[in-house]
């Protein structure tokens, strides 16, 4: 008997996945045994799926780490990349707090200018929406595929997580943009270094960085190495360098040619066509494939509610052209591991 079916999620991808059991360790430890493959459907639905009543979980968080474990060999320990305690499960370092509770305290981004579109819904399309990005995207190998879970989400229309479909954004890009940008590399570099367009704009002093948080280039078009299909491999203001990039080759900075190809491939990537915006119930669980997928979050009211979401990394299976690298973000000294503490590597 199948231990799961599936249905499509939206008109844009992802799939729902119905477990056959209500009891999610015994599904689990069913997988575990059967050697069952949800890595299949996660390509096959574009790289987004979503499970529900998982509220398991929350009682047992090594079972996060146990399904995360079904999407590739290694799962981060987030004590061995250098992220501050604050931020860590406090008895599974594999799960990243995403929190506006203390000691975290995390803040939401911003409302975008203004907060709904015309029509009165969500803005989701860049330049209006800010924030897509792709995990880690500032890594050399980058990761596969990021959980998601909503121990404590906000439910009050507000405090979505929106997705785009990279792999059908690059297949309805026009020859002469797929001509532009197939050969192209982004040049990603860590959230919060000052390194980003508003940094830049507002005059402020990139960080001094470390050899091991250099700005890493990556292509923008991706071959995704389960499928082989291709994908846009971009992110917007915050992961991008502005400084030197963001596109490797054009005239860098705000101004320059680089900034305006950027604009129209990540105004195009985020059209409302290729999105799917989740608003999260408790027990959810959304997984998404960094390889082709991005994501934005939205805002909530952090001063009405509180937030708390789980999150880990499978990494393991870039593709054949990151064969051989060793990791660029791990420090290669002491004191560079001492003196990065401090900054998010998340
Ligand atoms: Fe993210």
């Amino acid at each position: 008997m199948s231990m799961f079916t599936l249905e499509p999620l939206s008109g844009s991808f992802g799939a729902r996945v119905t477990r056959n059991t209500q009891n999610v360790h015994a599904w689990v430890s069913a997988l575990e045994a059967a050697q069952s493959d949800l890595l299949t459907p996660l390509v096959e639905a574009g790289g987004l799926l979503l499970l529900s009543d998982m509220q398991s979980i929350s009682a047992e968080p090594e079972l996060l780490v146990r399904i995360s474990r079904l999407f590739g060999p290694h799962v981060e320990d987030y004590r061995q990349t250098l992220t501050g305690s604050h931020r860590i499960h406090v008895d599974v370092p594999e799960i990243l707090l995403v929190t506006n509770k203390q000691p975290t305290n995390q803040q939401p981004p911003k409302q975008p200018d203004p907060p709904t579109a015309e029509d009165g819904s969500l803005p989701l399309q860049f330049p209006h929406r800010r924030g897509w990005h792709t995990d880690q995207s500032y890594r050399r190998p980058p990761p596969d595929v990021s959980l998601f879970y909503a121990h404590e989400p906000i439910t009050a229309k507000q405090g979505q997580t929106l997705y785009a479909n990279g792999i059908a954004a690059y297949a309805a890009l026009s020859d002469d943009l797929k001509a532009q940008v197939d050969n192209l590399q982004g040049l990603h570099v860590m959230p919060w270094t000052r390194y980003s367009e508003e940094a830049v704009r507002n005059g402020e002093e990139p960080m001094p960085l470390l050899p091991h948080q250099q700005p890493q280039p990556q292509p923008v078009v991706r071959t995704h190495p389960v499928s082989g299909e291709k994908a846009l491999y971009l992110c917007e203001s915050g992961q991008m360098d502005w400084i030197n990039g963001p596109l490797v080759g054009l005239e860098p900075g705000i101004h320059g040619s680089g900034a305006q190809l950027l604009y129209k491939i990540m105004s195009h990537y985020t059209h409302p066509d290729f999105v799917y915006a989740h608003h999260w119930s408790a027990g959810d669980l959304v997984i998404y494939d960094n390889r082709c997928t991005i994501h934005a979050a939205t805002w909530f009211d952090a001063t009405r509610y509180e937030r708390e979401m789980w999150r880990t990394t499978v990494s393991g299976n870039p593709g054949a052209l990151y064969d051989g690298e060793s990791p660029s973000w791990i420090p290669k000294d002491a004191d560079d591991a001492e003196r990065m503490r401090g900054i998010e590597n998340v």
